[in-house]
C-alpha cells in the first residue's frame, strides 16, 4: 500500500506520522514544493521509527511527482493556512490553483489513485477536484467532519466530564465557522442521547464551541491546526487502506442526496478499498434540516467564485 502526503507542512507531516505509527503501510511519499523540506521531515520521521515501532518507510520528495508513481491514496494538504481572524473561505484565490495542479499531477502518475483533499477552503476544495479530474465520484473524499466530529466529542466529552471513549457524536454540512452543523440530537454516552445528560443551553454551547473548534485554535498557535487534522486524515487513510467499511462524514458530491445536488458537503458515508463505499441517509430534525440547506447555501457561494 503505497500513500503520497502532498504538502509537509504541520497537516501533512502530522499525518504521515499518523498513519507510520499505526503501521499499515508499506510506503508514505511525502512531497512539498520547498527544496529539501520533505526530505528533512521524513528523514525526522522515519528517526522514530525504532522508537515508536513502525516498519512503514517515509520518503521526501522535492516536487517530483513521478516518484508517487502507483499510489493507491494521495492526500492533499498543499496550499496555505489560515491565520488568526481569517475565514477558510478567504483561502480560495491561492489554494485553488494550486490543488487543481496537484490533483492533476498526482493523477498523471496515479491513474487508479483515491484522493483525500485536506486544504480550504475544503468542501470547495473538493468539488474543484470533481470538476477538473472526472474522477469517479466514490475516488474523491473531503476531510472536514472526521476532524469537526473529533471536536465535537472533545466538547461533549467536557461537558458531560466524561471520558471521551464514552461519547458518540457526528457533525455533518460544510468544514466552516458557520457552516458545521453538530447531531446534538444524535450524540449519545454509552448509547444514551446526551440530552438526557445535559441541558439545551449547554448543548447549543458545545455546539457552538464545535463549530469555532478550528478557529479558536488559529487564534491559540497563530496559524491552523495540525495534530486533530493529522490524526483525521490517517483514520480515513486507514479505514481505506485496510477496507475497514467504518463510518466518518466526509465531503462528498451529492446527487439528490440529503434534497441536494452538485454540491461536495459533508454526510455520513462508508469507507472502504474502493474509497466511499455507501452514502449514509440519517434522519435529520427540522432544525437540522434547515441547517443543512443553510450550509449548502454557503458552500454554493464560495463554490461560484471558481473558475470552472
Ligand atoms: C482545521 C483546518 C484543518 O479545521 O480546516 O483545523
Amino acid at each position: 500500500m503505497k500513500i503520497t502526503v502532498v504538502g509537509a507542512g504541520a497537516v501533512g507531516a502530522s499525518c504521515a506520522e499518523y498513519i507510520a505509527i499505526k503501521n499499515f503501510a508499506s510506503e508514505v511519499v511525502l512531497l512539498d514544493i520547498k527544496e529539501g523540506y520533505a526530505e528533512g521531515k521524513a528523514m525526522d520521521l522515519m528517526q522514530c521509527a525504532s522508537l515508536n515501532g513502525f516498519d512503514t518507510k517515509i520518503k521526501g520528495i522535492t516536487n517530483d511527482y513521478s516518484k508517487t508513481a502507483g499510489s493507491d491514496i494521495a492526500v492533499i494538504t498543499s496550499g496555505i493556512p489560515r491565520k488568526p481572524g481569517m475565514t477558510r473561505e478567504e483561502l480560495i484565490g491561492i489554494n485553488a490553483g494550486i490543488v487543481k495542479m496537484v490533483s492533476s499531477s498526482l493523477i498523471e502518475h496515479s491513474p487508479n489513485v483515491i484522493m483525500i483533499v485536506v486544504s480550504n477552503p475544503m468542501d470547495t476544495m473538493a468539488y474543484l477536484v470533481h470538476k477538473s479530474t472526472k474522477l469517479p465520484k466514490n475516488r474523491i473524499i473531503g476531510m472536514g467532519g472526521a476532524l469537526d466530529s473529533a471536536r465535537f466529542k472533545y466538547r461533549l466529552a467536557e461537558a458531560l466530564d466524561a471520558p471521551i471513549s464514552d461519547v458518540d457524536g457526528m457533525v455533518i454540512g460544510g468544514h466552516s465557522d458557520t457552516g458545521m452543523v453538530p447531531l446534538t440530537s444524535h450524540a449519545t454516552r454509552n448509547s444514551i442521547k446526551v440530552s438526557e445528560f445535559l441541558s439545551k443551553d449547554r448543548l447549543h454551547q458545545v455546539a457552538e464551541d464545535t463549530k469555532v473548534g478550528g478557529a479558536t485554535l488559529t487564534s491559540l498557535l497563530g496559524t491552523s491546526a495540525w495534530y486533530a487534522p493529522g490524526a483525521a486524515v490517517s483514520a480515513l487513510v486507514q479505514a481505506i487502506a485496510c477496507d475497514q467499511k467504518k463510518m466518518f462524514p466526509c465531503s462528498v458530491l451529492l446527487e439528490g442526496e440529503y434534497g441536494l445536488n452538485d454540491i461536495c458537503i459533508g454526510v455520513p458515508v462508508v469507507l472502504g478499498k474502493n474509497g466511499i463505499e455507501k452514502i449514509v441517509n440519517v434522519s435529520l430534525s427540522d432544525a437540522e434540516k434547515a441547517k443543512m440547506k443553510e450550509s449548502a447555501e454557503g458552500v454554493r457561494k464560495t463554490n461560484a467564485l471558481l473558475d470552472v
